[in-house]
């Protein structure tokens, strides 16, 4: 399916919009401009750092990205990957990198261990804090210090939230602790032995202040579930009832998604 250009009306010109069959060929698609943000940084062309995002979704796009890395020759890889800085959107209140159910350790397994990435290449919420609110403000300040973020990937939220961003949320919110939404505890559960209630019940996460700030926004969304929360993100005005719709001020957001969950979009556009 070819890429499209969705027009949205007063709220942004036009937010671009690509559509694969599912999810393996989205995972590809993403790590390619992910690819070409790690050589932008290499090049000098980019000095902020990348934003990353944890979740199902991402699952295919870190297993591409590897692909992509290792069938390059081995100098260039090394040559990106000592380029690699990143910040992570969020992490659970509790949860420190030993635990396999923090983020911190989904990012290790995913990219910092088969790259062979320094940990302070890596960078994420300490969900180990013992003060949670003041290492929120001190994450916020080191993006900022970072000159804020480069090209920031973010999925979406069954109830419409980016990061941890739960509704209502308006565009200020800065980075902080929150707490997690009932739906977002289900829907997280899989990682938890199936349990909501074994879901931390706290995070930290980038506000969506540091998200519009970030460069370049690319939305990764897939799976039919995804479709009616993604038609109202994209093409109802922003509403703190949908955090990510917020996503719209932004003048460059990238939206890709897989057929299932274009599918609401494709029928309006
Ligand atoms: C999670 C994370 C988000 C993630 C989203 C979608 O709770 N905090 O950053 O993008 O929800 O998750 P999934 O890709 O598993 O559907």
């Amino acid at each position: 399916m070819p890429s499209t250009s969705l027009e949205l009306g007063p709220t942004a010109a036009s937010i671009r919009l690509a559509v694969e069959p599912g999810p393996e060929a989205l995972g590809r698609r993403v790590a390619a401009l992910l690819l070409g943000a790690l050589r932008d940084r290499a090049r000098g062309l980019c000095q902020r750092p990348l934003g990353l995002a944890t979740g199902r979704t991402m699952d295919p796009v870190y297993a591409a990205l590897r692909d992509h890395l290792a069938a390059l020759p081995a100098a260039e890889r090394s040559e990106l990957l000592a380029h690699w800085h990143s910040f992570n959107l969020d992490e659970y209140v509790g949860l420190g990198p030993a635990d396999p159910r923090s983020f911190a350790a989904t990012m290790a397994a995913a990219v910092g261990e088969p790259l062979g990435l320094a940990p302070a290449q890596l960078c994420l919420p300490d969900g180990l804090a013992a003060d949670p609110e003041a290492e929120a403000q001190r994450y916020g300040a080191a993006i900022a210090a970072a000159g804020g973020l480069g090209l920031q990937l973010l999925g979406l939220g069954s109830n419409g939230h980016v990061g941890f961003n739960e509704p209502p949320c308006g565009p200020e919110a800065p980075c902080r602790c929150v707490e997690l939404a009932p739906a977002t505890r289900r829907q997280n559960a899989a990682g938890f032995g199936g349990d909501p209630a074994a879901v931390p019940r706290w995070a930290i996460s980038l506000g969506l202040a540091e998200i519009l700030q970030a460069e370049e926004l690319l939305l990764v969304v897939s799976g039919g579930a995804k479709a009616e929360i993604l038609r109202r993100t994209l093409l109802e005005p922003p509403t703190a009832d949908v955090p990510a719709s917020w996503l719209q001020r932004h003048p460059r957001l990238r939206v890709m998604a897989d057929a299932e969950a274009a599918a609401e979009l494709s029928r309006r556009s």
